[in-house]
């Protein structure tokens, strides 16, 4: 009869050991017993960056790299993407279901009678040089958020708890607007709250003196799906930087400015801004073999928006932004950029360097030639993927706070500096070679 154990011999004393195997885990923590004598601490996974470490048990998205799945709470992706609205899919990811009619109703209402800021959140964002790149203005007026909301500390509570999430996810726009009118040096425009999420979004950023900003269908279902497509990753960079922070019980609005920091970073959500400078470097088509034959050499470029820690395969929300960026096209121009990153990918997908690797378009392949052609700035382009991740990392920080297995993170090092020596008088030191 087959058993859900592990067996492991310890080959330094010959001792076998019997470790439980749950949801395709062993526990490291079972790994502790295994010890060659009474002083030896016992033995530890060593994983730097997570490689093969779950950290959490998640019941929000599922991902399957190989085949190239992903669903929000056991909703395919590309049904979302066709079907739903943002607001919509926020609502499933922080309550785990598709919401009746009249439930999305008081949550859309909710969501936009918290879209305002308060004033003194204006002249902290006047703050900044006007060449503050707006992901730092961001997460800085995320992270001061919480000296607006003292109440933001009562992390155990759950109403304490749903008002921050609305919260943020209400002013996230309002946030990211506001940067840009401030990189701009235009006046702000307050939120109107008759428009829907993203037009209200889309308003705030272009908005100059129009009674009603008149906002085209197109662009804003185009970026109501981009939206959509970049809700939650499950346990990403920056979720796990939220969940992380989060766990010392510190408000959500700190955890969530750590997960937007995490973000920033060109190899996580900053992507799709090193995409389109890559693209601006190539310059033309022809250029493309030159460039691919680069990437390729051991110091060479990374071939940014490619490659993927959990997708082996194609990601699923690049094909959708792929076939999205032509119904956008057709109201803003063809990006020229297209051609070339058409290109590269048809070179990647047949180099062996590449399917090796297993290195395909990711989600920020193709999102910043649709953002660059609704007329955002490149720096933009970040933040445009922090609006819309907010529902995941509050949604994950509220699944950590619920559960009773996590504790405050605090993983162990394998520590191999010096051993223990005795303090040198600074007259009798000697330089070191370094
Ligand atoms: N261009 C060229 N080579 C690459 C690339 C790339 N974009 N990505 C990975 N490789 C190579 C890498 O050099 C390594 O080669 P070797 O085995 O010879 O050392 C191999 O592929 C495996 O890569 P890795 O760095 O071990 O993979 P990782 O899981 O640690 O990194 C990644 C994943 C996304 C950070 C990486 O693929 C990358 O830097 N991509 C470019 C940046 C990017 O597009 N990031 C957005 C990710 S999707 C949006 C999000 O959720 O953040």
């Amino acid at each position: 009869m087959p058993k859900d154990t592990l067996s492991v011999t310890d080959n330094r004393t010959g001792k076998t050991y019997e470790l439980p195997i749950a949801n395709g885990c062993i526990r490291t923590a079972d790994l502790r017993q295994i010890k060659t004598g009474p002083e030896d601490f016992g033995l530890m996974g060593y994983d730097p960056a997570f490689l093969n470490t779950a950290n959490c048990t998640s019941r929000i998205t599922f991902i399957d790299g190989d085949k190239g799945i992903l669903e929000y709470r056991g909703y395919p992706i590309e049904q979302l993407a066709e079907h739903s609205t943002y607001l919509e899919v926020a609502y499933l990811i922080m309550h785990g279901e598709l919401p009746t009619k009249k439930e999305l109703d008081d949550f859309t209402f909710l969501v936009m009678h918290h879209t305002y800021v308060h004033e003194n959140i204006k002249t902290f964002m006047d703050g900044f040089r006007y060449d503050a790149h707006p992901m730092s203005i961001l997460a800085s007026t995320v992270a001061a958020l919480s000296g607006f909301y003292p109440d933001a500390k009562h992390v155990k509570d759950a109403r304490a708890r749903r008002v921050q999430m609305v919260r943020m996810i209400a002013k996230m726009p309002t946030i990211a607007a506001f940067s840009y009118r401030h990189s701009m040096g235009l006046p702000y425009v307050y939120p109107n709250n008759d428009l829907s999420y993203v037009g209200n979004f889309l308003s705030m950023v272009r908005n100059i003196g129009e009674a009603k900003y008149a906002v085209n269908p197109v662009l804003e279902r185009a970026l109501d799906v981009l939206f959509i497509l970049h809700a939650d990753h499950e346990q990403n960079c920056s979720t796990t930087a939220t969940r992380l922070v989060g766990s010392s019980e510190v408000d959500p609005f700190s955890a969530v400015a750590a997960g937007i920091e995490a973000l920033y970073g060109p190899l996580h959500g900053g992507a799709n801004e090193a995409v389109l400078r890559m693209l601006r470097e190539i310059g033309h088509v022809a250029k493309v073999p030159q460039f691919m034959k680069k990437v390729k050499e051991a110091d060479g470029p990374k071939l940014m928006g490619f490659g993927h820690r959990v997708y082996k395969s194609y990601d699923p929300r690049a094909k959708v932004i792929k076939r999205m960026a032509e119904q956008v096209f057709e109201v803003t121009g063809k990006n020229p950029l297209i051609d070339i990153a058409v290109e590269l990918e048809r070179i990647a997908l047949q180099d062996d360097y590449f399917v090796k690797r297993k290195l395909y378009p990711n989600v920020d392949f193709y999102s910043g030639l649709i953002y660059e052609a609704m007329g955002f700035p490149v720096d933009m382009f970040p933040v445009l993927f922090a609006i819309p991740r907010t529902v995941g990392w509050c949604s994950q920080w509220e699944e950590m706070i619920t559960d009773d297995e996590q504790k405050i993170a605090r993983p162990r090092q394998v520590y191999l500096g010096p051993k223990r020596r005795d303090y040198v008088a600074v007259e009798k030191r000697k330089p070191s070679s370094t």
